[in-house]
């Protein structure tokens, strides 16, 4: 499996030069773009032991959204110049791993084609799942065999022995499946069973391994052990459709025609949207040098804003909303029922205000270096801003976060998720859907294995003690 950097290189092989600049920059001198990285470099992890990590859960809830992992796609304009399914691709991979995509108000897709894509892909996943359970209900042997074997050998042979106990025991249960799933996702053509699937991709594994145990302590299903790798990230995706919870969230920029803006709130609400995201850190236009250089201001003539689009088929620009107050605010809580967070929250006086206002949560973010540059980076901000929000509502982090230690010290530092940006563009751009899901449960594993390594079972026990 490539590694982000791999994959953004891959990216950058694709893409116009014009459009990787476009992606890949900042504002003005770029500092605050490289800030973001470099703080999380800076900060070191001082990791406890000897606390009994086996069973690790990565889950968490967002204003009544599910996610299978504590990390999420922020919202980012224009996919379709990173691949021709643009959105959609980004929505099906996003589905398919089971956590929140934050549409951006510069999306190249309707919100309503996005989700339908979001929907066929967790559709899909519930019909492995189904699948993956009648089939162990039948308790094929083939899967039993493999499981015994392949997976248990696999798992074993890296050197702990309670997984590969457990994967035996899941394959003593005739727990089978695995194979169906795996050769549905196109993935097994072989008729070695599931869990060897499972533990056989790096990124898989730790998805494998952990449905192997569920399935050994008596808590989840054969399909679950036998294609974990697959589907296991697609548990909290199926409850969440059938809660009614889709994991579509927008991202808006209040517009100074309220009219328009409640236009656009009823038909992102019709799309099945879980919640707003509210960026407030445009005032105005950040001053993007490469983009000057390149001469790139606008979409190709082929691709459109379409979530602009007035009653009348007309796309609108997207007004920066430099007139933007708290009043703003208070008009957005009154204006609609989902849930709002506040995205580009730095300082810790406009969090709490934040918290007066009602909002469900922030996302502490400088919008990825790209509008004031010399601006604080995010992990540097977000010890205030917890200190200041103090638990009341949950925080999402962005900016820079590469790797699985990345997100461990956000979430160490009182983030409750983090979101990604570029790396979703770059793995869309290097392999379309495909790409996206690498990114993803890169992201997955890396997150896995150092939470293991700093002593924790899931977000909730790290703590700001673990980072220095
Ligand atoms: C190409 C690009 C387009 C973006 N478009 C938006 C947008 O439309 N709305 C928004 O709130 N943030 C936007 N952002 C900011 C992201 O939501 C996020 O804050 C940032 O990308 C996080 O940093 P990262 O790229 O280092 O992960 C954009 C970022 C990039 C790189």
């Amino acid at each position: 499996m490539r590694t982000i950097v791999e994959i953004e290189a891959a990216a950058r092989k694709r893409l116009a030069p014009a459009h990787y600049d476009f992606y890949a920059g900042g504002a003005d001198a770029e500092e605050t773009l490289r800030a973001n990285e470099e703080a999380f470099r800076r900060r070191v992890l001082v990791p406890r032991v000897l606390r009994g990590v086996s069973e690790r859960d990565l889950s968490v809830q967002l204003a009544g959204s599910p996610l299978s992992m504590p990390v999420l796609v922020s919202p980012t304009a224009f996919h379709r110049l990173a691949h021709p399914e643009g959105e959609v691709a980004t929505a099906r991979a996003v589905a398919r791993a089971g956590t929140v995509l934050v549409v951006s108000m510069g999306a190249t897709t309707a919100i309503e084609d996005i989700a339908a894509a979001a929907r066929a892909a967790w559709t899909e996943n519930a019909a492995e799942e189904d699948a993956a359970a009648r089939a162990a209900a039948k308790g094929e042997a083939a899967a039993r065999e493999a499981a015994a074997g392949e997976a248990a050998v696999r798992i074993a042979a890296d050197g702990e022995a309670a997984r590969g106990e457990a994967a035996m025991r899941a394959a003593a249960k005739g727990e089978a499946a695995a194979r169906e799933a795996a050769a549905g996702d196109g993935q097994a053509a072989r008729g070695e069973a599931a869990a060897r699937e499972a533990a056989a991709g790096d990124g898989q594994a730790a998805k494998g391994e952990a449905a192997a145990r569920d399935a050994a302590a008596g808590g989840g299903t054969a399909g679950e052990a036998a294609a974990g790798g697959v589907t296991a990230g697609a548990v909290a995706v199926s409850e969440g459709v059938a809660a009614g919870a889709p994991a579509l969230w927008f991202q808006l920029y209040p517009q100074p025609d309220r009219g328009f803006t409640e236009a656009v709130l009823r038909r992102v609400e019709r799309a099945g949207v879980a919640a707003l995201v509210v960026t407030v850190d445009s005032a105005v236009y950040g001053q993007r040098e490469r983009d000057h250089r390149n001469g790139f201001h606008d979409l190709p003539p082929h691709l459109a804003v379409e979530n602009m689009r007035d009653h009348t088929g007309r796309v609108r620009d997207i007004a920066m909303p430099a007139a933007l107050s708290w009043a703003d605010v208070e008009w957005l809580r009154a204006a609609t029922t989902l849930p709002i967070f506040l995205k580009g929250i730095l300082h810790p006086a406009d969090a709490r205000r934040a918290v007066r206002a009602g909002v469900s949560g922030l996302v502490v973010s400088n919008h990825g270096g790209r509008q004031l540059d010399s601006a604080i980076s995010t992990v540097d901000a977000l010890p205030a801003v917890a200190s200041a929000v103090d638990g009341a509502i949950p925080l999402i982090l962005d900016g820079g976060v590469r790797c699985g230690t990345d997100v461990v010290k956000a979430l160490a530092l009182g983030a409750s998720a983090v979101g990604i940006g570029r790396p979703v563009l770059w793995g869309l751009a290097a392999a379309g859907s495909e790409g996206v899901t690498e990114v993803l449960e890169r992201l997955r594993s890396e997150v896995d294995r150092a939470l293991a390594l700093c002593g924790a079972v899931n977000p909730a026990g790290l703590t700001a003690d673990l980072v220095r």
